[in-house]
């Protein structure tokens, strides 16, 4: 257990630089604790049962009203069922498992070309010239849009999530009409091409009973995938290779080992989850430890604190490549991340060409971390291929 636990407070510096450092605090003495410097207050829940049972408790810890800190109305897949499985069984087909696997070779073509881009000698960096483009350009392909775009889908998928978080969010209104008039763009092209083979023309295609999505559903959720699925992606394979370099003996074994490659993966999603915490909406009051949360209330599920929940995790502290259990950094329930299959297929096949090409890879220093109070990831993190 973290012996120097720490108060929790979401935009504090300390806890910004490091979320883990509160966890226990939360864990121990304040299971479910009331936030109410934030505008609008919440709740926080961070015990590993009761964000799970909170996350089964679909009627009562609703996604209708957003799961941002802030209450926004229903769109595409942010709402609950019948709404939430319509909007999910329009694209899930693009997301099942062996839909995943077929992309497999392109994927890990991918990987070795951006290897192929970065410096022999010197300093680049691992979050803008290796684990952002990746997931960029893919989804790019899914979606059907120009990967020559990127840095606009980049630009528009932070703001997105920034202003989810931030104190001000209007700052960042003129990225996000940007980011809605070019789906709209993309949304009226599709509808003259329906015939086209990805996910906006499906999307087109799509029928509810007799009537077509409208171009806001469909916007709505094209900039869900969008933004749900760049800079977590970009997290996991950052952070990932971020905690391996720390511990260049686990960094070695990894590049000699690739059958512990998948225990890595996983170690690294419980240890440093890219979305540290998402938000329910209670529909009536709820009573948890002896704390009434009343109805109307935001709650936030801290999937980054249920990973290390010592009644679930042996010595939670520890990054362990050999550990086995189920971490919560996906979510749970009907809301489980629709990316996961391809989130850990982009980060396998990073690891793996990443451990092949660039063995002796060496980190320079920690980066910085990506703004969102919610999600953990690195901006920058610096490395060179060393140890030559
Ligand atoms: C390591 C990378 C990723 C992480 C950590 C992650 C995390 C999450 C989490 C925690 C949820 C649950 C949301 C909730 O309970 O309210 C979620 C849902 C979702 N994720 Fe991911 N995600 C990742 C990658 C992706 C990718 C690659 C995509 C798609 C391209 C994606 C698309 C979605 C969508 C559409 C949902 C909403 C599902 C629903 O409400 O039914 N994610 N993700």
């Amino acid at each position: 257990m973290n012996t120097t636990a720490r108060r929790y407070h979401p935009t504090a510096p300390e806890v910004l630089a490091d979320p883990s450092g509160s966890y226990a605090w939360l864990l121990e003495e304040h299971p479910v604790y009331f936030e109410e410097r934030f505008d609008p207050p919440f709740y926080v829940l961070s015990r590993y049962a009761d964000v799970g049972a909170a996350l089964r408790d679909i009627d009562v810890f609703s996604s209708e009203f957003g799961q941002g800190p802030r209450f926004t109305p229903p769109r595409g897949m942010l709402s609950n069922p019948p709404q939430h499985t319509f909007f999910r069984g329009l694209v899930q087909q693009a997301f099942k498992p062996a839909s995943i696997e077929a992309m497999r070779l392109r994927v890990t073509a991918l990987a070795h070309e951006l290897i192929d881009t970065l410096p022999s000698t010197g300093e680049w960096d691992m979050h803008e010239d290796f684990g952002f483009p990746l997931p960029v350009i893919v989804i790019s392909g899914m979606l059907g849009v120009p990967d020559e775009d990127r840095h606009l889908f980049k630009r528009w998928s932070d703001a997105s999530v920034e202003a989810m978080g931030a104190e001000d969010p209007t700052r960042f209104a003129a990225d996000l009409i940007a980011l809605n008039d070019y789906l709209m763009d993309a949304i009226r092209e599709h509808r003259k091409h329906p015939e086209r083979d990805n996910l906006i023309a499906t999307l087109v295609r799509a029928r509810d009973g007799d009537r077509g999505l409208s171009d806001e559903e469909i916007q709505g959720v094209l900039s869900q995938l969008l933004v749900g699925g760049n800079e977590t992606t970009t997290s996991a394979i950052t952070n990932m290779v971020w905690r391996l370099l720390e511990r260049p003996a686990v960094w070695d074994r990894v590049v000699r080992d690739p059958t512990c490659h998948e225990g890595v993966l996983e170690e690294s999603l419980r240890f440093d989850p890219p979305v540290l915490a998402l938000y329910r909406n209670l529909t009536c009051d709820v009573t948890m430890h002896g704390v009434t949360m009343p109805k109307g209330s935001k709650v936030m599920m801290y999937y980054a604190a249920a990973n290390r929940d010592p009644r679930v995790w042996n010595d939670p502290d520890r990054f362990d490549i050999d550990r086995t259990g189920r971490h919560m950094s996906f979510g749970l329930g009907v809301h489980f991340c629709l990316g996961a299959q391809l989130a850990r297929l982009e980060s396998l096949c990073a690891l793996d060409a990443l451990t092949k090409r660039i063995p002796k890879l060496e980190l320079v220093g920690p980066g910085e971390r990506i703004p969102p109070f919610f999600l953990w990831g690195r901006k920058r993190l610096p490395v060179r291929n060393g140890r030559m």
